[in-house]
């Protein structure tokens, strides 16, 4: 079965509460939750305040994309606003398994992500601690970007290389993901995935999701 995770960052913050309330009674399991710090992807969001506050609103899984430098400083604020799933850059990490396990100390799941250009080896030691790759289809920073097609060989080696090992990983795929290529990505192996403009972005949340889910099935 895959997962939705839909990504606010695509929402109208003026009314983020109700957008998650959608994006919940439409069966979507995961909301995604893009940090930028300005300094590792040219855009800033916001950080663990307003996770805090919508997760009063929701009983969806928290997955936090922390696309920031530094991210150790921080991992104790994001478990306490509520995330469930922690997600670092490879690229934005100098010690990388210890910051993963810091994440698993504080009760969530850890994930990793990798920018497009980023091979999977940089993975391969830490791949038996984590429960999430991340794959970024986009350089990150932006909604509304196109999916990068080499995209779908790294999502396929990868999914081969989990199964070669016997490891339980999910594979997340960020980034330019619609109706016409989901299928596509979920066949390469991925089994979360990430949408903005694509959920966020149309007029009718409920229909959006009910697109993207008969698009897999197909
Ligand atoms: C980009 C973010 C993505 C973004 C995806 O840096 O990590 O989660 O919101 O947006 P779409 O689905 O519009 O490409
Ligand atoms: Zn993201």
């Amino acid at each position: 079965m895959i997962k939705l995770a839909p990504s606010i960052l695509s929402a109208d913050f003026s009314r983020l509460a109700e957008s998650v309330r959608e994006v919940e009674e439409a069966g979507c399991e995961y909301l995604h939750i893009d940090v930028m710090d300005g300094h590792f992807v040219p855009n800033l969001t916001f950080g663990p305040v307003v996770i805090k506050s919508i997760r009063k609103k929701s009983e969806m899984v928290f997955d936090c994309h922390l696309m920031i430098e530094n991210a150790d400083l921080y991992l104790e604020e994001f478990a306490k606003a509520g995330a469930d799933i922690i997600t670092v850059h490879q690229e934005a990490c100098t010690h990388l398994h210890r910051t993963i396990h810091r994440i698993k100390e504080l009760g969530c799941k850890a994930g990793v992500s990798l920018n497009p250009a980023t091979d999977l080896s940089t993975l391969e030691y830490i791949l038996p601690d984590i429960d999430m790759v991340l794959i970024m289809s986009v350089n990150p920073g932006f909604g509304g970007q196109s999916f990068i097609p080499q995209s779908i060989q790294k999502i396929k080696r990868l999914k081969e290389n989990i199964e070669e090992k016997g490891y339980k990983i999910d594979i997340q795929v960020d980034g330019g993901v619609t109706a016409q290529n989901i299928a596509e990505i979920v066949d390469a192996g991925a089994n979360i995935l990430v949408a903005g403009s694509s959920i966020f972005g149309k007029e009718d949340v409920g229909v959006a999701v009910r697109q993207l889910r008969a698009a897999v099935v197909r």
